[in-house]
């Protein structure tokens, strides 16, 4: 496999996972991986999840692998589960940016999977796109926003998942804490282990930079001004069609869609069930980013725990970044 040959090498290779795909270098390789941080813009303040083919794995990139570990990586490995231990010196430090402990996980892909093993080394990345932009869920996305600066992307289809993984800190083992909402929910977590599982402060809202540094506020988000309206959001986009404005709309449900057919508007929409709604929220976003809107606004989703990660990706897709 000519992909696995690049990754040993020292060079990058994107590939797809279950979540979003991904942006490849063998982590054990500092050189490698710091073209990562230069290929996405990546501000060297944020680490980067290590990926794995098996469990036993783990062991050599970690100082403890507590119970709770084991727990979790039978359960959901391979998968969309992210788990956080101190670190083994293996592991170069530009990969934990300069911190203590490491991301692990086990993508639930193929393709991954095949690639992870015939490279025989650990493949550090994050999801391939620039730095604060929507992450990739097919390969064209891939290409859209890293051109030139990625020599190889294996194309498996669009991702399933849609999202990216749920990060979870596993270094005070009598306290696991969330750290980033995920395809894995917090009550699967929770049932898995016997036991609560909590959410850091950072994604409670009571502290916003602290616990994970990769949780920025700005982030996941298009180049098109996104809203998130407290209704369906008609009432909004009627508003924005009235001044003239091109506009976007992803309500949830065929009903809120009937009959508003309109020349300026572009009418996505997204499905009922959290899970099909994370499969198509980044693909929904991308698409509707490269049709030069004037705004893109999201109709209302439940807060109920299935739906959290997707609060929370909204919540950052919906901050103002750039301009308008
Ligand atoms: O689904 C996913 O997790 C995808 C696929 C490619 O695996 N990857 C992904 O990577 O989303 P990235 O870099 O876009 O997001 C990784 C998140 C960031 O929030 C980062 O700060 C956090 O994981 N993270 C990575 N290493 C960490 C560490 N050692 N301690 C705490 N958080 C960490
Ligand atoms: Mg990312």
């Amino acid at each position: 496999m000519r992909a696995a040959e690049m990754l040993r090498t020292g060079r990058l290779v994107a590939f797809p996972t279950e979540t979003v795909y991904g942006l490849g270098a063998n982590a054990l390789d500092a050189t490698a991986v710091a073209s990562i941080f230069t290929a996405k813009g990546r501000p060297a303040s944020n680490p980067i999840i290590v990926h794995i083919a098996a469990v036993e794995e783990a062991r050599g990139l970690t100082r403890t692998w507590p119970e709770p570990a084991d727990v979790l990586a039978k359960q959901f490995w391979p998968g969309p589960l992210t788990l956080v231990l101190p670190r083994s010196t293996r592991v170069p430090s530009i990969v934990t940016a300069g911190g203590d402990s490491v991301a692990l996980r086990i993508p639930a892909n193929p393709i991954a999977l095949e690639l992870i093993r015939t490279a025989g080394v650990p493949v550090a990345a994050p999801s391939a796109n620039p730095s604060e932009g929507i992450s990739p869920t097919t390969a064209q996305h891939v290409l859209a926003g890293l051109n030139g600066k990625v020599e190889l992307i294996l194309d498996g289809g669009p991702s399933d998942g849609g999202i990216e993984s749920t990060v979870v800190d596993l270094r005070d083992p009598g306290n696991l804490r969330v750290l980033r909402y995920g395809l894995i929910s917090v009550d699967d977590l929770s049932s898995a282990l016997g036991a609560p599982v909590t959410a850091s402060d950072a994604l409670t809202g009571a502290d916003e930079i602290s616990a994970s540094p990769g949780q920025l506020l700005r982030h996941y988000a298009p180049r098109t001004r996104l809203e998130i309206a407290t209704d369906s959001g008609w009432s909004r986009v009627e508003r924005l069609l009235e001044a003239g404005r091109k506009a976007g709309w992803m309500p949830r449900g065929i009903a809120a869609a009937a009959q508003h057919a309109h020349a300026r508007l572009v009418i996505r929409t997204m499905p009922a069930n959290a899970d099909l709604y994370a499969t198509k929220l980044y693909s929904t976003l991308h698409e509707l980013d490269a049709l030069g809107l004037d705004r893109i606004v999201v109709g209302d989703v439940p807060t109920s725990d299935t739906w959290l990660a997707i609060n929370d990706r909204l919540k950052r897709a919906s901050t103002p970044t750039r301009g308008l």
